[in-house]
C-alpha cells in the first residue's frame, strides 16, 4: 500500500477541505516548476506523500526521487552520504559510492526533518545550493547536481531561524514555495471520505467484507482529535478492521492508541469510549445504518463542532443553510 501511495500524483489526491485544496493547488504549481518547496505540517499529515506526488506530477517523474533524513545522520557520515566518496577516501571505504546529490541529479532530492539538521549539514547543503557544485570525498573532481529540492518540517522553520537554530541564508534558499498541510482535526469534513477509503483498502487487505460503520462507531471516529493525523487514521482503521468479525464496524472495534489518550478532548456531550455499553456489541437490526441517516448524523456533528453556528457548519459541509436546517430537523439528537 505504501508503495502504491508513493506512486500517487497530485491529481490522485482529492479533498473537500478548503485549506487542503489550496495546498494541493500550490503543489500542482510546484510540480510545474523547479522552484524549491518547503512542506510544513504536523507529523503524519502527509508531507512525504505530497513530496512524492509533486515529483510524480513533475517533468522529473521518470528520474529518481531520493529521500534524505539529515537529522538521522551523524556529522561524520554526513558528507559521504550527501556527496559520496571514492574508494580509499577513509578507512573502510572499499568502493566508490555516489552521494544523495549525485543520485538525485535530474530528479528530486527530498530533505526530510530539515529543522533538525546539524549546523554542519546546513553549511554543506547551503554550499551546494549556492554554487551547484560539490566533490565526492577523496576526489577533486567537481560534480554538479540539478536536483530539485523539496524539504519537509513539522515545526516552523521561521521560528527555528528566530531561535538561531536554522541558518537564515539556507532558509531563504529553500523557501521558494511553502505549503502548509493542515492537521486532520481541521479537515473534519474530509473524515468520512478518508475513513471510507481506508476501510475499503483495509477490508481488501484483510479479506473482510465490511459494509457499514455503526453510527456510534462513526461518532467516535469523527470526534477524535487525531494527534497522529493520517498515519493514526490509517492504523485505527486497520485495527478496527482486524477486530471486526462481522460486516459492521461496532463502537468497540474503534480503539485508539492508549498513550495518545490525554490529548483526546472530545466535544462536550460526545460519548467517550468507555460509555459504549455491552448493548452495542451486536448490530441491532433496529439501528438505521443507511447512508442517508449517516449523512444527517454527520451534519449534526459538524453543527455541534461549529458551536451550533449554522452558517459556519453549512460552509464546512459544503451545503446551503436551508439544507442543513432540514437535516437538523430530521435528526433526533441523542
Ligand atoms: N491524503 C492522504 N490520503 C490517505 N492517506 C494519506 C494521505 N496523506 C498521507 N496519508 C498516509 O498517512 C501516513 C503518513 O503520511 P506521511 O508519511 O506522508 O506523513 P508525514 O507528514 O511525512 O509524517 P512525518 O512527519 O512523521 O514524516 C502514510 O501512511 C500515508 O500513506
Ligand atoms: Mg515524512
Amino acid at each position: 500500500m505504501q508503495e502504491t501511495r508513493s506512486r500517487l500524483r497530485i491529481e490522485d489526491l482529492t479533498t473537500s477541505n478548503r485549506d487542503m485544496a489550496r495546498c494541493l493547488q500550490l503543489a500542482a504549481l510546484a510540480a510545474k516548476s523547479n522552484v524549491p518547496v518547503v512542506l510544513l505540517g504536523e507529523t503524519g499529515t502527509g508531507k512525504t506523500l505530497l513530496a512524492h506526488a509533486i515529483h510524480n506530477s513533475s517533468a522529473r517523474a521518470g528520474q529518481p526521487f531520493i529521500a534524505f533524513n539529515a537529522s538521522a545522520i551523524s556529522d561524520t557520515l554526513l558528507e559521504s552520504q550527501l556527496f559520496g566518496h571514492e574508494r580509499g577516501a577513509f578507512t573502510g571505504a572499499q568502493q566508490s559510492v555516489k552521494g544523495k546529490f549525485e543520485l538525485a541529479d535530474d530528479g528530486t532530492l527530498f530533505l526530510d526533518e530539515i529543522s533538525e539538521m546539524s549546523p554542519l549539514a546546513q553549511v554543506k547543503i547551503l554550499r551546494v545550493l549556492e554554487y551547484g557544485e560539490f566533490e565526492r570525498l577523496g576526489s577533486e573532481r567537481m560534480l554538479t547536481s540539478s536536483a530539485r529540492i523539496i524539504c519537509a518540517s513539522n515545526c516552523s522553520l521561521r521560528e527555528r531561524v528566530r531561535q538561531g537554530k536554522f541558518r537564515e541564508d539556507l532558509y531563504q534558499r529553500l523557501n521558494g514555495l511553502t505549503l502548509l498541510i493542515p492537521p486532520l482535526r481541521e479537515r473534519f469534513e474530509e473524515l468520512p471520505a478518508l475513513i471510507a477509503a481506508e476501510l475499503k483498502m483495509a477490508g481488501l487487505k484483510e479479506g473482510k467484507d465490511i459494509t457499514a460503520i455503526h453510527p456510534q462507531a462513526m461518532e467516535k471516529l469523527l470526534y477524535h482529535k487525531w494527534p497522529g493525523n493520517l498515519r493514526e487514521l490509517s492504523h485505527t482503521v486497520r485495527t478496527m478492521t482486524l477486530f471486526c468479525d462481522g460486516s459492521v464496524i461496532m463502537p468497540e472495534h474503534v480503539v485508539f492508541p492508549p498513550d495518545l489518550e490525554p490529548s483526546r478532548a472530545n466535544t462536550p456531550g460526545s460519548k467517550s469510549a468507555s460509555t459504549f455499553g455491552d448493548n452495542d456489541k451486536k448490530h441491532e437490526p433496529g439501528i438505521d445504518l443507511s447512508l442517508d441517516s449517516a449523512i444527517k448524523r454527520h451534519a449534526r456533528l459538524v453543527y455541534d463542532q461549529a458551536n451550533q453556528n449554522q452558517r459556519q457548519a453549512a460552509k464546512l459541509l459544503g451545503i446551503s443553510r436551508s439544507t442543513l436546517a432540514r437535516y437538523l430537523q430530521s435528526v433526533v439528537k441523542k
